[in-house]
């Protein structure tokens, strides 16, 4: 197992955009290696609730009284808020999607590098595994969420695949779904390689699309789309005026969401607007999707695809 949990990204620039005020409460949703949770209570907060559905992130804990950490879904976070008695939030931090820990993890199956059952769950206790959704999927499902999630082009051609090898016997691991996008090396050279300490030998041509297929199937299990929606409406309604709303998003699917999000403050992205034209919305915009600068991009590639959006919540006239 690595070592490193999780290198958080854009580190300076979220904590700037979240502007935190002395004494706010502020949520991070999405704890992990507890990066950004430790630089927001270096920064003053009052008290911090960190979020995460995945027990593993509770070796980071934080030894500090402003501290509270909630293993739950962040789609809970309004009923969390009313149980510790939290009206209003200063701000909120969401840095979606996992953490190295769980790429690096090999037993987890969230990637395509291990031999390893295909789980995918962030939450441990959830029903539904990877293994799950590609045995029981039919093939038009899988094609629709190889392409919504994984903008993969031959998706459909992956799902045929998928759905003639589990007619032969129920799909368990990585490597056989590894070998469903690769038929042709499995064909001529009697299968995909797996070396003893259990890495998948991949060609480079195929990695780009196996990160796609991983990630597709990565969403659909956690309900990372749901998840997210019904967390933002609640940050919404609970972030007090002036109060700040930072997400870290790391696909097209989800960054569109957040936009649009923040643009209209709602999940249909509809603009309205007042009787003399102007746009009602709850923010004003502080960061449109801001990345990684060359420097953090080198010494951290994973920070390649993040992208930062603030909104301010208005004060009311
Ligand atoms: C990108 S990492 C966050 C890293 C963190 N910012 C840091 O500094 O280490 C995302 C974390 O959020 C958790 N997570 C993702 N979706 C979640 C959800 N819907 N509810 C709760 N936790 C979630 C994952 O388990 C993972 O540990």
């Amino acid at each position: 197992m690595s070592e490193i949990y999780h290198i958080p990204a854009m580190l300076t620039e979220t904590i700037e955009g979240l502007n935190i005020k002395p004494d706010g409460v502020y949520v991070d949703v999405t704890f992990g290696g507890g990066g950004h949770s430790r630089a927001i209570l270096e920064a003053g907060a009052g008290h911090l609730y960190s979020f995460d559905q995945d027990k593993d992130s509770l070796r980071n804990a934080i030894d500090d009284e402003r501290w509270t950490f909630v293993h739950s879904n962040f789609r809970y976070l309004r009923n969390w808020m009313d149980y510790y008695g939290i009206e209003q939030i200063d701000g909120l931090l969401a840095d979606l999607g996992v953490s190295f820990h769980h790429f690096d993890c090999p037993e987890r199956g969230f990637s395509f590098r291990f031999s390893a059952p295909l789980d995918m769950r962030m939450n441990q206790t959830a029903k539904r595994t990877a293994a799950d959704v590609v045995n029981s999927y039919s093939e038009e499902e899988l094609a629709q969420l190889f392409w919504l999630y994984g903008e993969l082009k031959n998706g459909r051609g992956i799902a045929r695949n998928i759905c003639k090898a589990r007619a032969q016997r129920r799909i368990e691991r990585t490597e056989e779904l590894v070998e469903n996008l690769t038929p042709t090396l499995s064909s001529r050279e009697g299968g995909i390689h797996i070396l003893e300490n259990g890495e998948i030998e991949v060609p480079a041509q195929y990695k780009k699309d196996l990160a796609r297929l991983f990630q597709a199937l990565r969403i659909e299990v956690n309900d990372e789309m749901g998840a997210l929606r019904e967390m933002l409406v609640a940050a919404r309604d609970m972030l007090k005026p002036g109060g700040r709303i930072a997400i870290l998003t790391y696909h097209s699917l989800e960054d569109r969401l957040v936009k649009n999000f923040l643009r209209s403050g709602n999940l249909e992205g509809t603009i309205e607007k007042d009787f003399y034209g102007n746009i009602l919305t709850p923010f004003e915009i502080i960061e449109k999707g801001r990345t990684a600068c060359a420097e953090e991009v080198e010494r951290n590639p994973r920070s390649r695809s993040a992208k930062l959006r603030v909104g301010g919540k208005i004060t009311p006239p």
